[in-house]
């Protein structure tokens, strides 16, 4: 890691205002310049850079950060590699310290750079196969060849080939002084049974699979004869640089076109990748056949927020492109699907169409995923409501995915034409479903969180959400008031419940209060069950507490005074305590969280993006409590 002043130093040397100013044309604009943003396409500029505070944002992709992240967010890299870039540049000496200085961080970082190196070395071996060796002339550039690949793509690609030999690369890297250590850590190479080692990639056209910033990390193999029953393909195995989860086959040829076009197409396989980038399609990646993962949907993420699904048209690709999309509306993806016809791959297809013909294809039938999959739910179900108010509900329960109420509302109503149903009807169940959602979609942001600080480092705050003293005294207004009005037309307990489903961030921590908590909730329907629910409590400590709560109803405990509001408590103020309560607790959480994610945005390693997404979640969410409870969030603290 390098030092945080060493860092410091480094910005205050690398102007913001210089290095976004040798990509962006910048036009100043009284203390801070203007320009047009180089991160989405746009006519006129929202893109702002402050030298004051060393950063530069971006009003209409939203996207900040300061120079590191700029020429991370450009070029693609890491964090520590663009500090160094920066460094160099401006001739300043990066002083690392910290987990950079210990023996397990210098271990993995040799660890990748020989399995890299031996990647290299591996990656050689095959394209020069491929093009010199008489088998790989014969078996692979052939076979390429059919399939329609110029000399270019196979450059570009670095398409390869590995020979039928059992240990044709062992061979020849032992011989050139690589370990069998290095090359079984890299995956290419495993160990028989009598210790000897066998080639991973045999017979096989090589694939090498690029990571972002456009190194080797892994190769795919395609088997040449279709009677055995090897597997299609051969993965190598994850190793310290292949973490198959975080990584699409494409990004690094892709990204540049993904953020030019703002788009990205969505494919199954290699060579449909390979194929409609030969044919000018170059915002083009591929899930490698398996269902998304979310480090892939952030990965995507990264450069766009639109992604279309070009899967095949049988039923196999139709169902996996369901699968896992659910998890694209929820990380806020606008997802649109096109299928293609019966038996066709993205790769046949647009052979078989042209370069011209498949985009048109795609343009015309593209369509909202919503949509699509309403249209494949509801097909033949006109005449059977039962079924169709099931497809239906599934549909809605996509739909209840997507973040931003005005394109769910948009998307609502187009589905209420599609299926012929009550448009109002439908934006009550969804508003239901939504509310089903909303503490499990807090929960993952808060998990979300969590991560993001532990990689950065940073630890999440230990204590819990909110502290006892406030859980119990959010009980004790249940208990002493639940039966009291809020206003003209809900309760106390209608308003505390309410609020509580509404809200994902609040958890009750204290066992007893996080009980009642769940089997109040679980009963909102039935309102208020009555101070006799405490006292008659099947657990005894519950009866204990209401009873002691009941007489004392006029004595305040000193600890519920000191902590949580400063206002004099007489029988009617328990409103105000209670909205008291929730701001409290909201605010509480939420200053932690903000805090943190901030404090994340300094750390290496982290995805700038994705701390700025959740600060902007956390912010509004945080206005959204100042908006609804209005002059009650100035009142406390
Ligand atoms: P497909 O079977 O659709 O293959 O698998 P493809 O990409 O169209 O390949 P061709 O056109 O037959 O040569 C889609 C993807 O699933 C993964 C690969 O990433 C493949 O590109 N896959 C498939 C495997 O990893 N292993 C397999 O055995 C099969
Ligand atoms: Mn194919």
């Amino acid at each position: 890691m390098i030092a945080p002043n060493s860092i410091e130093q480094l910005l205050n040397v690398a102007a913001v205002e210089e290095v976004v100013g040798d990509y962006v044309s910048l036009k100043k604009a009284g203390s801070r310049y203007k320009g047009l943003c180089p991160f989405h396409d746009e006519k006129t500029p929202s893109f702002v850079v402050s030298p004051t505070i060393g950063i530069y944002k971006c009003f209409g992709c939203q996207k900040g950060g300061n120079s590191i992240n700029f020429l991370m967010e450009m070029e693609n890299m890491s964090y520590v590699e663009a500090a160094k870039t920066l460094a160099k540049k401006y001739g300043i000496e990066l002083i690392e310290t910290g987990k950079a200085d210990t023996d397990e961080y210098k271990a993995s970082q040799k660890l990748r750079e020989n399995i890299q190196v031996v990647l290299e070395f591996a990656h050689q071996f095959f394209t020069e196969n491929l093009y010199e060796s008489e088998e790989g002339k014969t078996v692979g550039l052939s076979y390429f060849k059919e399939r329609g690949f110029t000399n270019t793509t196979m450059e570009k690609w670095g398409l390869g080939y590995s020979p039928g030999a059992w240990d044709a690369l062992t061979k020849k890297a032992v011989e050139q002084g690589y370990t069998l250590e290095n090359l079984e850590l890299a995956g290419l190479i495993r160990k028989k049974e009598d210790g000897g080692y066998f080639d991973l990639f045999r017979n096989r056209v090589i694939f090498p699979i690029y990571g972002v910033a456009g190194k080797i990390i892994a190769f795919a193999g395609r088997k040449m004869t279709s009677t055995d029953n090897a597997p299609k393909y051969v993965n190598s195995p994850e190793t310290e640089l292949y973490k198959k989860s975080d990584i699409l086959y494409g990004v690094y040829h892709a990204k540049n076109a993904i953020k030019a076009k703002s788009k990205v197409y969505l494919t199954e396989g290699y060579t449909d990748v390979i194929t409609l980038n030969q044919n000018g399609i170059e915002n083009v990646v591929a899930s490698s056949g398996t269902a998304l993962t979310i480090g892939q949907i952030r990965l995507i993420r990264r450069f766009t927020h639109d992604i279309t699904v070009v899967y095949d048209g049988d039923k196999a690709g139709i169902k996996a492109s369901l699968r896992g999309i659910n998890l694209l509306l929820a990380e806020d993806l606008n997802v649109r699907v096109v299928p293609l016809p019966e038996g066709e791959d993205p790769d046949s297809y647009c052979q078989k169409l042209g370069s011209e013909g498949f985009q048109e294809y795609l343009d015309k039938n593209e369509e909202n995923f919503i949509f699509f999959k309403a249209r494949l739910l509801l097909e033949g179900l006109e005449n059977d409501p039962i079924r169709k108010t099931e497809a239906v509900r599934d549909i809605l329960d996509s739909l209840a995915e997507i973040r931003d109420p005005l394109k769910r509302n948009a998307l609502n109503t187009e589905l209420a034409r599609i299926c012929g149903m009550d448009e109002a009807l439908l934006a009550t169940e969804l508003q239901k479903l939504v509310k089903g959602k909303s503490v499990h979609t807090g929960k993952d942001i808060l998990e979300e969180l969590k991560q993001i600080t532990e990689a950065a480092g940073v630890d999440m705050p230990t204590e819990p959400f909110t502290d006892e003293n406030q859980e119990r005294a959010f009980l004790r207004l249940i208990l002493l008031y639940g039966d009291k009005k809020f206003d003209e037309e809900k309760g106390i307990f209608e308003f505390a419940m309410q609020e509580l489903a509404n809200d994902s961030l609040i958890q009750f921590n204290d066992p007893i209060c996080s009980l009642l908590v769940s089997e109040l909730m679980a009963n909102i329907e039935a309102g208020f069950p009555g101070q006799s629910f405490f006292t008659g409590h099947p657990v005894p400590e519950v009866v204990s507490w209401a009873a002691g709560v009941l007489s004392t109803v006029h004595e305040l405990s000193k600890a519920y005074e000191e902590n949580y509001i400063h206002v004099t408590h007489e029988d009617d103020n328990y409103k105000q305590d209670l909205v008291g309560i929730f701001v409290h607790l909201r605010r509480k959480k939420l200053d932690s969280l903000i805090r943190e994610t901030i404090e994340g945005l300094k750390k290496e390693g982290v995805d700038i993006d994705e701390v700025f997404l959740k600060l902007e979640y956390l912010n509004d969410v945080q206005k959204r409590i100042a908006a609804e409870l209005g002059n009650a969030v100035f009142t406390i603290n």
